[in-house]
């Protein structure tokens, strides 16, 4: 029996009333003060700690924990979060500004992030005077209170031999079974880790659901395990009929797995510890939200308090939580990336609209690499893993490029992440000469045709030439020159490249190749789909050597000439 097992089996959630212990005031609390409650709607007498601080006030909340506290109203200095409060006297909200790429707040409006650095990020916020009256560390805290092992303040520091004495990590994650299983487990770092969060972004559509729902009936079944045991997917999103008929689609019929909908917080966390789930799926962070907190579900303060209670609880209770979040193109600021900073691993899937093939990515992962690729397939019955990924750039058409010439794929990288990218090019000779850019810059497509024309020797002069960049993607960054300047010579010699080859690099003025940044990355991921050769400029070869790219040969060219040797001579 694995340690994931004995964390279950000693069930965790035990409902101890006799530990709600009522809240002593601490003696510093001793002057006594009326106030008006907004939410009451009357005035309360409270302890104060000083008479020049103005208590805050929360909103009663309606269980144990709160009739331990209701005759003493200063529970709301207890709770009392890190927010700042303007003075009373003043207006009731402030302004505060918020960057949607990274989440640093800021109380002044600056051009750009002083964090992040990025420009016309800052988005405005108002604060109202009654923000932060909840928290979502603290309705954690208060739901998941009764079923603690031990008190706060009891644990002291322990010594690394002591917390690793007895815990065998080769077994200590959560393992995914099956292909698919599999698939996601690798991109997880090798399984689930308990008490992880984990958060599953992408854009709306793309099959965040679809996953979710798929691994949770995974955990649920835990053949690993030996025993089913209940995980708890709750939806904001859809009703568990909805759900119900998805998963019955999706041949789903695990008896463990428990639906349920609901956007509220507390609610979902005191229905999670009811059941004691192996596994808790929150779809998604952006419907639910937590009474109290400034602000509608979705908004910034609700998704950070929102995360940080199921972050408390899934430290507790050693329940992995995965929370489904979208994405919007602008990077929405109540969008996951305000939230990569608190979870422990965010995967990204993505797919284009008109392909069937869904990547999942993770994207940070403080249980194990980043590099990891998931290959999907979206079927009328679910999510099914590739077991061969370079078969997804071989559809239909791309099969038949073996014969298509003015083809050829680069690797782009957008943040830390990977695309593959197919680059089009079409040059035919004719009286009209015109010169048509899709998805490269203009200035750098005529560069890219100068240099082929100097230094490779290409007649491109009496030629139009259409560029293309398939499937919308842009390419915004120059590891792309080479692929490009690879398919312009392919069209004009009219010499098919062979739909496995890949090409990274940027071309210099002088047809020479220069390195970009993150090779390692780059190429690691067109090895792992399955090509067969990458085009790199010879210093990489270097920075390359010793890692394992499976069958893909690496082929290091110093420059133009170089390239059009080895690719359109001799293969
Ligand atoms: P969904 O998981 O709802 O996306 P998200 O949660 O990311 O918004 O999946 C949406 C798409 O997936 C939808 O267009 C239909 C498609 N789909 C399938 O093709 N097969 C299936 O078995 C399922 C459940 C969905
Ligand atoms: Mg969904």
């Amino acid at each position: 029996m694995g340690p994931f097992q004995a964390l279950y089996s000693r069930t965790p959630f035990r409902t101890l009333a006799t530990t709600i212990k009522p809240l002593q005031l601490p003696k510093l609390y001793s002057t006594l003060s009326t106030i008006y409650d907004p939410l009451s709607g009357r005035l309360v007498t409270q302890a104060s700690p000083n008479p020049n601080q103005q208590p805050d006030s929360t909103r009663p909340p309606d269980s144990d924990y709160a009739n331990a506290l209701k005759d003493d109203r200063s529970y709301g200095a207890v709770l009392k979060t890190g927010f700042k409060k303007t003075s009373s006297s003043k207006s009731k909200s402030r302004s505060i500004w918020v960057c949607s790429e990274c989440g640093y707040s800021d109380g002044k409006w600056w051009g750009k992030c002083r964090e992040c650095n990025y420009y016309n990020t800052m988005k405005e916020l108002k604060e109202f005077d009654d923000a932060g009256k909840t928290s979502g560390f603290q309705v954690s805290e208060k739901v998941t209170r009764s079923w603690l092992p031990k008190e706060g303040g009891e644990v002291g520091p322990l010594r690394l031999t002591d917390v690793n004495r007895g815990v065998n990590h080769s077994n200590w994650r959560f393992p995914l079974t099956g292909l698919f299983g599999d698939e996601v487990s690798r991109v997880l770092g090798g399984g689930l880790v308990p008490g992880s969060l984990v958060l599953v972004g992408g854009d709306p559509g793309v099959g965040k659901s679809t996953l979710m729902l798929q691994v949770a009936a995974l955990i649920a079944e835990g053949q690993e395990l030996g025993k089913p045991a209940p995980v708890l997917y709750v939806s904001g999103e859809e009703s568990v009929e909805q759900i119900g008929n998805r998963a019955d689609r999706m041949e789903i019929s695990t008896d463990e797995l428990f639906l349920y909908s609901s956007t509220d917080i507390e609610d979902i966390l005191v229905k999670a510890q009811a059941l004691s789930p192996r596994a808790l799926i929150i779809d998604s962070i952006q419907t639910v939200h937590l009474a109290g907190v400034t602000g509608s579900a979705g908004g910034i303060y609700q998704v950070k308090e929102c995360t940080a209670a199921l972050l408390r609880f899934a430290k507790k209770t050693d329940v992995p939580v995965f929370l489904i979040g979208h994405v919007t193109k602008s990077g929405d600021i109540a969008g996951p990336r305000v939230l990569e900073h608190i979870v422990d691993a965010v995967l990204y899937m993505e797919g284009e609209q008109y392909s069937s093939h869904r990547l999942l990515r993770a994207f940070k992962n403080r249980f194990g690499s980043t590099d990891e690729l998931g290959v999907f397939e979206m079927t009328p019955c679910g999510l099914q893993a590739v077991k061969n990924p370079s078969e997804i750039f071989l559809s239909e058409e791309r099969s038949d490029s073996e014969f298509l010439a003015g083809l050829a794929i680069a690797v782009i990288m957008d943040g830390s992440r990977t695309f593959v990218v197919e680059i089009q090019a079409l040059c035919a000779a004719g009286a009209s000469l015109s010169r048509q850019v899709n998805g490269v810059q203009a200035g750098r497509a005529d560069m890219i045709i100068a240099v082929l024309m100097k230094q490779a020797g290409l007649r491109l002069q009496s030629n139009s030439i259409f560029l293309n960049v398939v499937s919308g993607a842009t390419l915004t960054e120059t590891a792309g020159d080479l692929a490009v300047a690879a398919a312009i010579c392919s069209s004009f010699l009219e010499f098919p490249i062979p739909s496995n080859v890949a090409f990274i690099g940027e071309l210099g003025l002088g047809g020479e190749l220069r390195m970009v940044p993150k090779m390692e990355k780059r190429v690691s991921t067109v090895a792992k789909l399955g090509y067969k050769k990458c085009v790199v400029p010879v210093p990489a070869v270097k920075l390359l050597k010793g890692l394992d790219f499976g069958e893909m040969e690496v082929l290091g060219c110093k420059d133009l000439k170089d390239v059009i040797n080895i690719v359109f001579v001799t293969s």
